[in-house]
């Protein structure tokens, strides 16, 4: 059966612009699920001027009568979410147990992985990560271990929660003041709080994989929304400077507990350039004053931590790369409005490395290579105002056209502004957008 669904990924080092995306194709879905990552994320929402700042809670939770889904591989922070729902709910954006559904089978970063992260960042100096410190390498390294997993599921037997996080916490003080002469964490801190969030959240913890395949089943829409950006994903990213989920299409699968078919109509969120926070190559980097007016112009900093974001010229190569690990039907180009005013852009178009050109993207070897550039016009007209892919200006439409030419997939959507009206539906395929 030809699957209804749609999946949003981010093709480059996160924050694309995947929240006003999943917002927009929220209103033409029944459920929106997040399936990877956790509230490391921050998907920005900007609707009739009120702006929301979203981590753990999927973006669809703006849309009455969406029903929101914490997928069994997400990396869930019950106290960031308990957080998040009261301050939704003060905004008046309903938010109970029918409208939001955690997987019982999610993992939960534990204060100790917030702790741990901070900790080892710290010890690694100058060769650090640069992570969110959400505590998500830690949670999804004690998933791996298992012994020291705490899931959604244990929220629901306080008895046994208690105990476990006894257990554990004591077994992580031991480590960390060995390893780190760290501080002991208040252990009976840690149980009263989860005894709390657990009496709050249990009412929404419930089979997620069966609720999913069921909706697949009676052909209602699933958009899966994807976290971070591909190129920080676990397996196919630039490692270690990567984060620790599967974050492309193929992590849906297994992140949200429906067949690889559910993962439908693939769409593919990119900037019109390129931004990165934390550490890791990032070829075609502007450390510059160009690199100084896109960060200004876009307001590039960290939606999750308020972080400058590394900012450069778009890498095509490493759209093309990540569009085709997902298998992208269409691309979403963001952000394009940022780029206006500068006489000219450049487009990296492939890499050398010593003098010779790269045939296979291989992330493993991004700091050794050399950007070959192809440069284009800019144009100065403020584009922020359109709405047709006519109306922008002719050397917008040929950037626009270069890109799909060199990514080899569709430009489906153009977005000029963070509102849900500064959008143009270009060759999308996604009719119920109109
Ligand atoms: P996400 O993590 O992929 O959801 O992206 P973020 O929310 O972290 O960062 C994207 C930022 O760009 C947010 O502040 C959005 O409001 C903003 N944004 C999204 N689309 C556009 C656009 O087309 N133009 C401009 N100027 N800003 C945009
Ligand atoms: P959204 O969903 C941008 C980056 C961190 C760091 C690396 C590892 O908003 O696009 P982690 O805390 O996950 O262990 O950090 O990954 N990172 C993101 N960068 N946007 C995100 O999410 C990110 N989530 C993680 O900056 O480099
Ligand atoms: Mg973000």
């Amino acid at each position: 059966m030809e699957s209804n669904n749609i999946t949003v990924v981010g093709l480059q080092w996160g924050d694309e612009g995947k929240g006003k995306i999943v917002d927009a194709l929220a209103r033409t879905s029944c459920y929106v699920t997040r399936y990877c990552g956790g509230a490391n994320a921050g998907h920005t929402v900007k609707a009739g001027g009120e702006k929301f700042a979203l981590h753990l809670i999927p973006c669809g939770i703006l849309h009455e009568k969406v029903i929101n889904v914490i997928g069994n591989g997400v990396a869930f922070d019950p106290e960031v979410a308990w957080g998040e729902i009261v301050a939704l709910r003060e905004r008046h954006i309903r938010i109970d147990s029918e409208n939001f559904r955690i997987s019982s089978c999610a993992q939960l970063v534990m204060p100790w992985h917030k702790y741990q992260d901070k900790l080892n960042e710290q010890s690694l100096g100058r060769n650090k990560i640069g992570t969110t410190a959400r505590g998500i390498g830690p949670c999804y390294a004690d998933k791996a271990n298992r012994s020291t997993s705490i899931r959604a599921c244990d929220l629901l037997d306080v008895a046994s929660l208690e105990q476990k996080i006894r257990h554990i916490g004591q077994q992580k003080n031991t480590v960390f003041a060995a390893l780190y002469n760290a501080a002991p964490m208040d252990i009976g801190t840690i149980v009263a709080q989860f005894r709390s969030l657990a009496e709050n959240l249990s009412p929404m913890i419930c089979n997620t994989s069966a609720l999913l395949r069921n909706a697949c089943q009676a052909g209602r829409r699933i958009l899966f929304e994807g976290g971070q950006g591909s190129m920080l994903d676990i397996d196919h990213g630039t490692y270690p400077y990567v984060t620790s989920s599967p974050v492309t299409a193929c992590g849906v699968p297994a992140g949200a507990g429906v067949s690889p078919k559910s993962v439908g109509r693939v769409l593919g969120i990119m900037k019109a350039y390129t931004t990165r926070v934390g550490a890791g190559p990032f070829p075609t980097e502007l450390d510059n004053e160009i690199g100084q007016a896109i960060r200004d112009a876009g307001h590039e900093y960290g939606t999750t931590t308020g972080r400058p974001r590394r900012c450069g010229w778009l890498d095509a190569m490493v759209v093309r790369y990540t569009a085709s690990l997902s298998g992208v039907d269409e691309l979403a180009l963001m952000l394009l409005d940022v780029l206006t005013g500068f006489d000219e852009l450049k487009i990296c178009t492939g890499y050398k490395i010593d003098g010779e050109i790269v045939k296979d993207f291989d992330p493993a070897r991004l700091d050794e290579v050399e950007c070959v550039y192809e440069t284009m016009p800019g144009w100065q007209q403020d584009i922020t105002d359109c709405r047709k892919f006519s109306e922008l200006p002719a050397e917008a439409q040929n950037y626009v056209r270069r890109i799909s030419e060199i990514v080899g997939v569709p430009v489906g959507i153009i977005s000029v502004g963070p509102e849900r009206t500064q959008t143009i539906l270009h060759e999308s395929e996604i009719k119920e957008l109109a």
